[in-house]
């Protein structure tokens, strides 16, 4: 599976933007934001050869529901056959901007989480903007609702990209090539202290501490 991937990275490094998928170090660490004992519906935006989605799909619960959304077709013709047996997974080849459209299609009004391994960092500013907006938008206001990105740099949450947000925790994961940053973008404060735009360095750490 990391041959496909990396030949996809070769065939179009911006988008794929990684050589290796996450490790299980990382995996673990994003599926541990979501609370897995009610029935969720969860996006994934940028699932590769579906690393997450498969630790994702494993841990929920039967009446889930998870969007896959992935530019690259072959990954997509990998995620359809790997999760073909499994009702609660659709695979979208589409960009996530595309999210309200196909929640609106599937006759979904909202997402518990939103995951993405998407490279904001190298995307144009407007697409930024809209799918940033669109994803806000679509999160069910909820006290656990949220967005959880893993990146390279913090830069969503150090530039203020994600200020629509009304709290933010980062961890830093050291276990993955390369380290990434955890950020857990919330929709509701719901008691939570600190706002979604701290951090100016993408290294201030709230809750989960540094790791
Ligand atoms: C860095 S890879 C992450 C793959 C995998 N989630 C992992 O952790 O190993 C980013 C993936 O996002 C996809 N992608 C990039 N921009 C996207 C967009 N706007 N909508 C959907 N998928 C996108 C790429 O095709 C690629 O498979």
């Amino acid at each position: 599976m990391s041959a496909l991937f990396l030949k996809r990275f070769i065939r179009n490094p911006f988008k794929v933007a990684s050589i290796v998928p996450s490790s299980r170090t990382l995996i673990r660490r994003v599926s541990g934001k979501m609370d897995f004992t009610a029935p969720r519906v969860i996006a994934e935006y940028g699932p590769g050869e579906g690393c997450h989605t498969r630790e994702i799909a494993r841990r929920m619960h039967r009446e889930s529901r998870l969007l896959l959304f992935e530019l690259d077709p072959q990954l997509c013709t990998h995620l359809s056959a790997q999760f073909a047996g499994d009702p609660r997974v659709s695979v979208h080849n589409t960009d996530c901007a595309r999210l309200p459209d196909v929640l609106a299609e599937a006759m979904l009004t909202h997402c518990d989480y939103i995951v993405s391994g998407i490279p904001f960092s190298i995307l144009e500013k407007e697409k930024k903007r809209e799918i940033l907006s669109n994803t806000h938008a679509a999160l069910k206001p909820a006290p656990d609702s949220a967005f959880i990105i893993y990146q390279v740099t913090n830069e969503l949450r150090a530039r203020g990209h994600c200020n629509h947000f009304a709290h933010a925790e980062s961890e830093y994961c050291l276990v993955n090539l390369p380290p990434m940053f955890v950020t857990t973008f919330y929709k509701q404060a719901n008691g939570r202290t600190a706002h979604a735009g701290n951090g100016k360095n993408g290294r201030r750490m709230n809750g989960n501490g540094a790791h």
